[in-house]
């Protein structure tokens, strides 16, 4: 076989995709029974420790305990039939949003869980957000059916009206709570029977060859039979088809139901996710689209996680491989670095053990260990100059100066923030006069995970002082003439980035209006994205 032929098969065996909850809708469950599948654990409970504990808003060794654990679930991948599975894990707990929109432009496509009970719920209209930015394919999984929760039409329409995309049921409940007795997959027209008291994986299916099947009657009652006949009828004119290009275009979310903690629907999502997901898919850059199946390896980094020994300062860059084979050893182009590196031990995921790997396709994510060449975003190539685009820094929406409480100590801590605001954890922001330093995060939890990180790694030790700022808005305008007048205007509000584009740290949403009416040339960016769009 040559080799750009057992590349594109490889290709095709990949599917890398991220599993996206408002908290507590089930994420951690539905996680932790795909991994069951795939034999990648072998008991249930081993996922459920990453979760951050709601309660944990000040325990720093609760956090120091989630980042080791993080480290090993960051990436899960494994076999399941003849396909290779790449689970990228996004955080749950809001004040890591942003973590969570960074490893969304490293997936392919995503299943959204959604509780029943609570339906579309704040963050899950958040993410949607983030998927749409890309048009990335999603799948819907309505969890909790075991217990009482809406009505599955009503659930369709809210979905529909507050994610802003249309639905199309691909399984349907007999049921719900204490009267849920299955669903009946229309696509494979086959029913599956929910029995609480049964947690086995393999349950049995019951292959239907129509609805009309008078045998229906004595599976589920006469009463359920007909109602389900009449739903089905229902939903086939008000839905139509599957249509699998809108699905893939980010237009249709197919919907699952069932039940993550009874392992009930999940085989059958998982099954008909690896039918229907895309494969590796190709990413924008600032010269052209790279696609996966170019011969010349490109990838890019969408994470970077400090070793939690503080004795080693190494951390691990998450690399998501775009085009081409990566290989041990091989010398590739740090582009913004405009440097060669070769990485003689790069990590697959592999069934949760961290193993040395020597090669790695599109769609994998692999670990580089890295002593302070890597920044979130970075590109790697085989030597032609491109940067890949699409992780923005986000507008961070908590602001705090930073003051140094020990003079003795000044080199360290700018050290640790500069880290660590690499690492993605923060945004830094300069201000004069003085050389001010201002942290903007989108949770409080940040502030305090610095603190203590810039202590027990770096021995710096800091204080915050709360900003009244709302909002960070990167300027741009043709004119340099305009941002300088800003600038010297609005000297308290305004802030350099590390990358020293100016910034404009608006205190209210209506001085921000004021600020756009008053220097309409001037463009107030939400994210960063603009930065590479010249
Ligand atoms: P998350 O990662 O999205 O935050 O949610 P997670 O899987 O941790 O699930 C949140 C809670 O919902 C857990 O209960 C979990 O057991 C429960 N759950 C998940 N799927 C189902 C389901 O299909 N049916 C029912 N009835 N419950 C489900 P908990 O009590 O908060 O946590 P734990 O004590 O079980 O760990």
């Amino acid at each position: 076989m040559s080799n750009t032929m057992s590349t594109q098969k490889e290709i095709e065996k990949r599917r890398t995709f991220g599993i996206i909850s408002h908290p507590d809708a089930g994420k951690t469950t539905l996680t932790e029974k795909l991994l069951l599948f795939g034999g990648a654990i072998q008991s249930a409970g081993a996922v459920k420790n990453n979760k951050i504990k709601k309660a944990a808003t000040s325990d720093f060794m609760e956090i120091e305990k989630q980042r080791g654990i993080s480290v090993a679930t960051s990436v899960m991948a494994f076999n399941y039939l003849d396909k290779q599975i790449n689970i990228l894990d996004t955080p749950g707990h809001k004040d890591f949003a942003e973590d969570t929109y960074r490893t969304l432009t490293a997936v392919d496509s995503v299943i959204m869980v959604i509780d029943c009970a609570n339906g579309v719920e704040a963050q899950t209209e958040r993410l949607m957000e983030v998927c749409r930015m890309r048009d990335t394919p999603v799948i819907v999984f309505i969890n909790k059916m075991d217990r009482e929760g809406q009505d599955a039409f009503d659930l369709l329409d809210e979905i529909e009206e507050k994610l802003a995309i249309k639905v199309k049921p691909m399984s349907w409940p007999i049921g719900i709570g204490e009267t849920f007795k299955g669903v009946y997959n229309m696509h494979r027209k086959n029913l599956n029977l929910f029995d609480a008291n049964k947690t086995a994986i393999e349950r049995d299916i019951i292959k239907i060859d129509s609805l009309e099947n008078k045998d229906l009657n004595d599976i589920i009652g006469e009463e359920d039979a007909n109602l389900l006949r009449d739903e089905v009828e229902l939903i086939d004119g008000v839905y139509g088809e599957y249509d699998s290009e809108k699905y893939l275009s980010g237009k249709l979310a197919p919907i699952f139901f069932g039940s993550a903690l009874n392992n009930f629907g999940v085989q059958e999502l998982l099954e008909s996710f690896l039918e229907i997901s895309p494969t590796p898919k190709g990413r924008e850059t600032d010269l052209r689209k790279i696609e996966p199946e170019e011969n010349k390896f490109s990838g890019f980094v969408f994470k970077i996680h400090a070793n939690i020994d503080p004795k080693h300062r190494d951390r691990i860059a998450f690399l998501r491989i775009v085009s081409g084979k990566f290989e041990r050893n091989k010398f590739y182009k740090h582009i913004r670095l405009d440097k060669k590196l070769k990485f003689p031990n790069p990590t697959s995921f592999m069934a949760s053990t961290k193993e040395v790997v020597d090669e790695a396709y599109p769609g994998d994510v692999i670990g580089l260990y890295d002593s302070g060449n890597f920044k979130i975003g970075d590109t790697l190539t085989e030597g032609e100059n491109f940067r890949f685009k699409g992780i923005p820094s986000f507008s961070p929406e908590l602001f705090k100066e930073i003051q140094n409480d020990n003079p003795m100590k000044t080199k360290q801590l700018e050290k640790g923030v500069a880290q660590l605001t690499d690492e993605g954890v923060a945004q830094l922001f300069t201000m004069q006069p003085g050389n001010r330093k201002v942290i903007g995060t989108v949770g409080e939890l940040q502030f305090e995970v610095i603190q203590y990180r810039l202590e027990h790694e770096y021995g710096a030790s800091c204080s915050f002082t709360p900003k009244n700022f709302f909002k960070a808005c990167w300027m741009t305008c043709d004119d340099q003439s305009k941002i300088d007048d800003f600038i010297r205007r609005k000297v308290g509000n305004v802030g350099f980035d590390k990358d020293l584009n100016p910034v404009f740290l608006a205190p209210s949403t209506f001085l921000l209006a004021q600020a756009e009416s008053d220097y309409p040339e001037i463009v107030f960016h939400k994210n960063s994205e603009f930065k590479l769009d010249d």
